[in-house]
Order: C-alpha cells, then structure tokens, then sequence
C-alpha cells in the first residue's frame, strides 16, 4: 500500500536513489542517503527544512499551487535532486480492510479491490487512486486479508503537477504514517504499534501491524497549541523560541516554582491524549479485542516529541509503554556514524527518512 507508483510509470533503469520529501502543512523536510544498500554503510547525504508559509498547503489540501511550486524550486535548487518521494497527508487518506480469496492471481487483484472501494471510499472509484499489501497469513483459512490505501485522484494529481513544475520527477507517493512506519518501528517487533507524529498545528496518528499502516487520523493540535497554553499562563509577548525552551526543559514536570506553566502544557497535552485513548479503544473494538491487534506500544515523533516528560505521561495515562522513536532505527547503524542531525532536530524528520528509505527496502 506504500506507493501510488502505478500512476506514472518509472524508468526501470532507475536505480539513483531519490530524495524523500515530506510536505506538511508548515514545513518541508528533505532527506537523502549515499546509495548504499545496507545499514551499516549507509551514510545521510543530504537533509533540510523548508518552512512553508501559511495558507498554501492547509490540511494536506494545496491550495496555493504556485506558492508550493516556489518552495519545491527552493527545495530543488538547494539539493539538485531530480527524483522525489513524496509523502501524501494522512488527513486525505482512505484506508480499509478486506478480504480476498486465497491464490487469488495478482493480475486480478485489482480488480478484485475497485468492487471494494465503492463500499469503503466516499468518492466514486473512478475518481481514485489506490495500492494494497497483502498482509501475512497463516497457512490456514481460504482467504487472505489485503490493507487499501486509497487518494483522490485529485489530492495526488496536485502535488504531482507541483513537483513536475518545479522541475522535480516523483517515483512515489505515500502516506506519511507508511513512511514513519519503516523508519522507526524495529523490524523484529511484533504487534500493533501506534505511531503518533506531534509536529506544530496537528498530530498525526498511525497503527500499524508488522510494519504495515492500517489506520491513521489526525488530531487538530499540535505544538502550537502548547504554545498557546504556555503563553496565557507564563506571558504574551513570550519568544516561540523560549517557549521551546520550557516545553523542552519543564515540561510536563511539576517543578516547585512553576506549577503555571506545567498546568498549562499539561492540560493542553491531555486534549491530545483524551483524542489518543479514543482511537486506541475504536482500533481495538473494531478487531474484536483480538491480542495479535493489540497496540502494545506508542512511538512518538514529530517535534513536539522533544516536549519533556510526554513518554512516561503517555505510558501511564493510556497504559501502554511509550517512547520516543530512534528515526534512524532501520536507516543508519548508530555504532558506525553519528548522524549530523541532532536527536532534538531528529523527531522531524521520521517521515522523510522513511520515504528516502524505500530505496533499500
Ligand atoms: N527542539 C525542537 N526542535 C524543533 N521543534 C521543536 C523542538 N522542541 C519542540 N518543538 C516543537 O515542534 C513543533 C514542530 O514540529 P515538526 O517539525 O514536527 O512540525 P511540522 O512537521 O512542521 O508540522 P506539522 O506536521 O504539524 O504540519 C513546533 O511546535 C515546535 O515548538
Ligand atoms: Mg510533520
């Protein structure tokens, strides 16, 4: 389900690796690797954050084409990159579930699935793009579950003809909880892994099963609602800057002199919290409380992951182990480089690191 490749086809001498692109509705971030294939040589190659002004990307929904073209020309004119993959936000994504028989020949498959859209995406399919992954199965049982990821067209088509544009050739378009997904979560861990992206105006929530995205929503509040907080308790005129500096030194610590500003991050970070336990409970009522489905672990990314104290907040108000993701887990091996992006800075870039990783995967 990662890639919308099908909708343009590819060189198939393509063998450069591209540069993953993670556009936000704030920002974008942009990773590459050397073009070694394996973890323990690969090196980061190139990497940056372009800020994307207000109103030109708003819920994943691009709505100043021009402006976002500028800023992929600044994008392309600081890397030279030529080839992109890019991610799509999850706000505009459609995922379900269903089954197909088992031995089923791939060349049927899709056509299998567009009898399925109807059912599960409200726009007609012809308006849509979709992939799928087949998830693994016991040997058992005469059918086999298959994850669907589906767009509108139209929400592809737009950063497609952005990037063509800017002078830009996408390979692949993929949700940005897929990306995550392969740049944190270990591949030895089994289970439901939720993966929560706390960047500025909004947190992105994913669930996924070996490794395999198979929910996601968003939560309208992120760090910028932190900062509102803080700034009603501890002053106006407050620097976003020093604002960061308590989410990040405070935090969520009751502290003996500054009990405003904890009250303030903390009853902001419950709101999302509060919006964590709800999808947790529908995710595992919707499986039927099945324990191969349960959500045994949280990752947390995104900037707002720097806020202190937010894992064992997590871990003890939903009760399920939560920690702050390694983005380099599957990407770099920690004993052989250190990465010139600090651990701070690093909680951005998960996304991108998963998109310029499809390459080795
Ligand atoms: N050390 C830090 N470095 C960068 N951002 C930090 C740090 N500590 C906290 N933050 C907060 O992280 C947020 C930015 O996160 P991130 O870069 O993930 O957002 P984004 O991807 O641009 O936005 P979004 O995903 O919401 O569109 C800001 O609200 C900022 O205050
Ligand atoms: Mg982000």
């Amino acid at each position: 389900m990662s890639v919308f490749l099908r909708i343009m086809p590819t060189p198939t001498f393509l063998t450069m690796p591209a540069v993953g692109v993670d556009i936000s509705d704030t920002s974008l971030k942009y990773i590459s690797f050397d073009s070694s294939w394996s973890k323990k040589e690969r090196k980061l190659k190139q990497w940056g954050d372009i800020t994307i002004p207000n109103g030109v990307v708003e819920r994943g929904q691009v709505q100043d084409k021009g402006q976002l073209v500028a800023v992929l020309k600044e994008f392309k004119t600081e890397t030279k990159a030529e080839f992109v993959r890019v991610s799509l936000p999850e706000e505009r994504a459609y995922l379900f579930e269903t089954e197909i028989k088992k031995n089923t020949p791939l060349k049927e498959v899709r056509g299998l699935l567009e009898f399925k859209l109807e059912e599960n995406v409200p726009i007609p399919s012809r308006d849509v793009h979709f992939d799928y992954t087949i998830l693994p199965q016991s040997s058992e049982g005469r059918s086999v579950q298959v994850a669907v990821a589906a767009y509108a067209k139209e929400t592809i088509q737009q950063y497609y003809e952005a990037s063509i544009e800017a002078g830009l050739h996408p390979i692949s378009f993929e949700i940005e909880a897929q990306a995550m997904a392969r740049a944190v979560i270990p591949r030895d861990l089994g289970g439901a892994v939720m993966l929560v992206d706390f960047g500025r105006t909004r947190t992105g929530v994913g669930i996924a099963c070996g490794g395999i995205l198979l929910y996601t929503s968003t939560i309208d509040t992120g760090g910028d609602s932190l900062s509102q907080a803080l700034r009603k308790a501890v002053g106006q005129d407050i620097s976003e800057r020093d604002l960061t500096m308590i989410k990040n030194t405070q935090g969520l610590i009751r502290g003996v002199d500054s009990s405003d500003a904890y009250e303030a991050l903390l009853g902001a970070v419950s709101v999302i919290k509060d919006e964590l336990a709800t999808r947790m409970q529908y995710w595992h009522l919707r499986n039927g409380n099945s324990d191969a489905r349960r959500i045994n672990s949280i990752v947390l990314c995104g900037g707002s992951a720097n806020l202190k104290g937010i894992p064992s907040y997590l871990s003890e108000t939903l009760m399920v182990p939560t920690v702050r993701g390694n983005v380099w887990e599957n990407a770099l091996s920690l004993e052989e480089t250190i990465p010139p992006i600090d651990r701070q800075h690093s909680f951005g870039y998960a996304t991108a690191i998963g998109l310029a990783l499809r390459d080795a995967s």
